[in-house]
């Protein structure tokens, strides 16, 4: 076992914030940022929060963790318990996990368990084997997971030199990352970091947006749903964090949007096109922030930061799957007999 105190990191963190031309022009917004937080060590912004988590599970002794996951809280969970060298056990919906998670969920060595049900399912019954069964919990509802996560808002913040964006847009799903950003946006400000706070742009997709329903009656009620949608990652109906990140919108002047699976998609196909890759569900923050810009609410000269939550290669069906349809931009693998004429055609096509 690592000594109790030494925190439990790959490390994480650092992540580049990066500009380009073609979401720029895609989006309409001139000055927009990408934050990519798929270059962290497991691919996602989890590490952020599951360093804490997990170096919180060895200090308090805990024989073994575990979550609910739609992917990728189990990958980083499962790497941070390897090195921390206790077992993890994650639950995920079975036939909804993208083929990257599931890959690095068993490769560093996590009890898999594929459940016949759906996120919202996964989460019920991680949360009763962890009351009854004394395993740490590592979900979003477990508070250290989200101090860790607030880091995005003030490395994000640091790379700007403390002048903050007008907007930053992230994907929204069990709302652990909504809640945590407006957290650190209100620590920064007390803390005379910043004296203005972005306004936060919370992104959900069309068929999984409990909480853009929600914003759209003024948060009267939580509202539930059954959630499905190309974007696995946010594929959840019953979102944990509700009331923390409903103060995040409220404190921020935020706004909770939709888009559906093929706005999704065709941001995801401009953003893997220009060189930076992303996941689906990442890709909602950049569809969110063109359709915004498109009615008028985002100016086409605000800054805006788009937080890129998971890395392209995380969901590799998602591209085959849009690049052999007939999308609208499509680029489909060509196959070719081994000749210099085969070569030569496809150079004159493109
Ligand atoms: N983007 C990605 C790539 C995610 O994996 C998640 C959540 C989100 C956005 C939404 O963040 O839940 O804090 O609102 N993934 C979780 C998981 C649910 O199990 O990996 P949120």
């Amino acid at each position: 076992m690592p000594d109790s105190a030494a925190p439990v990191t790959w490390p994480e963190g650092n992540t580049p914030l990066v500009e380009r031309d073609a979401v720029r022009e895609f989006t309409g917004v001139r000055r927009l940022s990408l934050k990519h937080e798929g270059m962290n060590p497991t691919g996602s912004f989890k590490d952020r929060g599951m360093t804490v988590a997990v170096t919180d599970a060895v200090r308090c002794g805990a024989r073994a963790v575990a979550c609910a996951s739609t992917g990728n809280t189990a990958a980083s969970l499962a790497a941070y318990a390897a090195h921390a060298r206790i077992p993890a056990l994650v639950l995920v919906p079975r036939g909804n996990v993208a083929a990257g998670k599931l890959a690095q969920a068993t490769a560093y060595g996590a009890r898999t368990l594929l459940v016949n049900g759906d996120f919202d399912a996964c989460l019920t019954l991680a949360r009763d084997a962890s009351r009854t069964l004394g395993v740490y919990l590592a979900n979003s509802v477990n508070p250290w997971r989200l101090e860790g996560q607030k880091t995005i808002v003030w490395e994000l913040l640091e790379q700007l030199e403390w002048r903050p964006p007008d907007w930053i847009a992230l994907p929204a799903g069990a709302l652990g990352n909504t809640a945590a950003f407006g957290k650190a946006l209100r620590e920064a400000r007390a803390l005379g970091l910043i004296t203005t706070v972005p306004r936060i742009l919370a992104v959900q997709a069309a068929g999984a947006a409990p909480f853009a329903r929600g914003f759209a009656h003024g948060f009267t009620d939580r509202v539930t749903v059954r959630a499905e949608t190309v974007a696995t990652a946010i594929r959840i109906g019953d979102p944990a964090s509700w009331d923390r990140a409903v103060r995040t919108i409220r404190e921020t002047d935020g706004i909770v949007t939709m888009v559906t699976d093929s706005d999704i998609m065709e941001a995801k196909a401009v953003l893997d096109g220009s060189g930076v890759g992303c996941e689906p569900a990442s890709a909602a923050s950049v569809a969110g922030v063109r359709a915004l810009a498109e009615r008028g609410v985002i100016a086409s000269d605000a800054h805006v930061v788009c937080v890129l939550t998971g890395h392209v290669l995380k969901d590799p069906d998602a591209v085959s799957s849009y690049h052999a349809g007939d999308s609208k931009r499509a680029n489909p693998p060509i196959q070719v007999e081994p000749t210099l004429d085969e070569v030569e055609r496809v150079l004159r096509a493109t």
